[in-house]
């Protein structure tokens, strides 16, 4: 079944449906999901929601564009949220010079931070990257070697790809790879093993083509499996089992 392994479904966009929504997960092939926090208020959320239903899971962990609200008691009160054995990893952290929201210097050291306490706890990493990719790479070889996790929503060269995974880290693939002008990322899953691609919605955000631009669930991910078997010329079948194994193996999650 489809293992989502990045989705936000206590953002408020699924305010008005989302028990409906989650409930009909297993039904559309949906047989997994990891929901990722973003902002620190989320990280007490993800772990509520992962609580309600057996087949999601949590990741906390505070995104680059919020490391600002970060202070050393968050922290803490965030580390003891791991002693809930549904919380699977520790995302999404990283850099994001897009948005630019914190200085790099404050980015730089909470994504340090967070790859330390992953290491403690023996939990892979969710990496958000955007317009940082020389930074990025970086800091994990310098503080994530051997940590395992995925680098979420790839949008760099197929080069630093095959770099990530060399180093043990999954390729996060979602909507965009349906998109017409994702040259880049179609040449990425054309390079990479299938054994080392994650399947994942970013939910809300990045619906596939043809739902562009609404707003996203994990049922969507099949035109994702299906663009993937496309460029790698195998089958959608082929695409969900491995993705689902690959994910099974990074959270240390059973069926
Ligand atoms: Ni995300």
């Amino acid at each position: 079944m489809i293992f989502d392994t990045h989705a936000h479904y206590d953002d408020e966009q699924f305010d008005t449906d989302r028990q409906e929504l989650l409930s009909s997960m297993p039904e559309n092939g949906v047989g997994a999901i990891v929901n990722v926090s973003a902002a620190y208020e989320s990280c007490q959320r993800v772990v509520n929601l992962a609580q309600k239903y057996p087949f999601v899971y949590a990741a906390v962990g505070v995104h680059p564009d919020e490391v600002g609200s970060l202070n050393e008691e968050r922290f803490a009160h965030m580390k003891e949220l791991f002693q809930n054995d549904k919380v699977v990893a520790v995302g999404e952290i990283g850099l994001d010079y897009y948005w630019d929201n914190e200085s790099h210097d404050v980015q730089k050291q909470w994504f340090v931070r967070q790859l330390e306490l992953a290491r403690e706890l023996e939990l892979p990493v969710l990496i958000h990257s955007r317009e940082a990719a020389a930074d990025t790479m970086e800091i994990i070889k310098a503080h994530g070697h051997g940590l395992g996790g995925v680098i979420h929503c790839y949008s760099y060269a197929k080069e630093q790809a095959k770099e990530y995974v060399k180093m043990g880290y999954y390729i996060g693939v979602g909507g965009v790879v349906t998109f017409k002008n994702a040259r880049k990322l179609k040449e990425t899953v054309e390079e990479i093993p299938l054994t080392s691609i994650l399947l994942e919605t970013d939910c809300p955000y990045l619906a596939p083509s043809p739902f562009r631009g609404k707003r996203n669930n994990s049922i969507y991910i099949q035109y994702v499996a299906e663009e993937i078997a496309r460029i790698k010329g195998i089958s959608y079948e082929e695409v969900v089992a491995r993705t689902e194994q690959n994910a099974r193996q990074m959270y240390g999650v059973q069926p």
